[in-house]
């Protein structure tokens, strides 16, 4: 049974609806927006709940442009994208599972997450800060990876939407405690994921600690602009806007070096097939993937925090469908999900292969704490911390 009806910007049985006609559903709150002027919504409703009891929410994003985004409460984390192709045929780009169930059996792919306190590795999962060194919970061989065994990713966020004159969206807070994970401090941090007319999915993120300590946030969000589960990434083509990265070791720490991408295949300064040179005989692809090689290093971005120059584009010129990312961040992890198999199913139904998804994290550099040359990620107390990302797709 639907209803159509036009209201003004107002919230209604959960829905929150900016002067667009809506059809409502009687039986589930469900919104779709006209395609027409400001139409852009945000409706809320239950994603499950975790083991322990706690509720998850999800909240849906819409705009004219036929473009969606769903953010689940646990992990703070983009469990959908949908977006046209050059056709208008929508497809979901953003890899993840249906239920909650499925980011827990498969925590370690980081599905579409916020990672914190700590994106990427620390070496050894020790750091030394004001002259004392804090042991972090080593779960990547010697190493700490995306800030321990109960990151940021296996938080339930709190949650409340979002409505401005031009964008709708949902703002996350989650309290780390002093200690959390072996970091120093309390940390309270705050994401606002917001997403426009422009087809641009904004995140910004804020962050306050009661004591110096480190901080490096970042999104885990897989894109496979062909559709999640619909083959590789391997003719994709990307554009990093970098001269340099930097290179790692067999434990994927960085040697400390920032190494000129040209002749080797992390140049990707003009756009270039992701699978292009793959299989290149190259002892860091060897790192990121013994068997099969892959990309999985930081790109040191040539925009030097400047929002408005392009970091990263990759385009699927079977579909049309385009990212871009803009960030205010020195670094990007291109990661080409070297380590899924297709022996898990995530939504719909799919599974998703070795090389079916991207991401793009933009981040300081790994390992930083140790690397007194890269850019710095101590957060000292009282300060904020501040990162603004976008990553904006096309066709609009
Ligand atoms: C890391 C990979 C890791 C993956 C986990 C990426 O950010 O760079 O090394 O395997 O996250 O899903």
């Amino acid at each position: 049974m639907t209803t159509r009806t036009r209201f003004p910007s107002r919230w209604q049985d959960g829905i929150l609806v900016l002067g667009a006609a809506v059809v409502l559903c009687a039986s589930n709150v469900t919104v779709a927006a006209d395609k027409t002027s400001e139409s852009l919504a945000v409706t809320q409703s239950r994603f499950g709940k975790t083991p322990q009891g706690q509720a998850v929410e999800r909240y849906h994003l819409t705009n004219r442009n036929g473009m969606s985004v769903d953010i689940i409460t646990y992990g703070a984390r983009v469990q959908a994208i949908e977006l046209p192709d050059k056709n208008g045929k929508i497809a979901d780009i953003a890899l993840g599972f249906d239920d909650v169930q499925g980011y827990i059996d498969h925590a370690d792919t980081y599905f579409g997450a916020t990672i914190g306190r700590y994106g990427n590795r620390i070496a050894g999962g020790q750091f030394r800060l004001d002259g004392e060194t804090y042991q972090l919970p080593q779960n990547d061989g010697p190493n700490t990876l995306h800030g321990g065994t109960q990151g940021f990713d296996k938080a339930v966020w709190a949650a409340s939407p979002i409505e401005t004159d031009r964008a709708v969206g949902v703002e996350l807070t989650h309290v780390s405690p002093d200690g959390d994970m072996g970091f120093p401090g309390e940390l309270a941090v705050t994401l606002r994921y917001t997403l426009d007319n422009d087809n641009d999915l904004r995140i910004h993120y804020s962050a306050v600690a009661d004591q110096d300590t480190v901080i490096n946030l970042t999104n885990h969000t897989y894109f496979n602009l062909a559709g999640a589960g619909n083959g590789t990434i391997l003719d994709q083509v990307a554009m990093i806007n970098a001269d340099r990265f930097t290179p790692v070791d067999e434990t994927l720490i960085p040697t400390g070096e920032l190494a000129d991408v040209a002749g080797t295949p992390m140049d990707f300064r003009t756009p270039t097939a992701i699978g292009k040179n793959i299989h290149a005989d190259n002892q860091q692809l060897d790192y990121a993937e013994p068997k099969q090689g892959g990309y999985d290093f930081n790109w040191v971005l040539d925009t030097r925090g400047n929002l408005d120059d392009l970091a990263v584009r990759v385009s699927d010129p079977q579909s049309g469908r385009t990212v871009e990312m803009y960030t205010t961040e020195p670094g990007v992890q291109f990661y080409t999900s070297n380590f899924l198999t297709g022996s898990f199913t995530g939504k719909g139904g799919k599974t998703y292969d070795h090389w079916g998804g991207f991401t793009l994290e933009a981040q300081h550099y790994p390992d930083t704490p140790n690397q007194p040359d890269f850019p710095s990620t101590t957060l000292e107390a009282g300060d904020k911390y501040s990162q603004t990302t976008v990553y904006k797709f096309l066709p609009e």
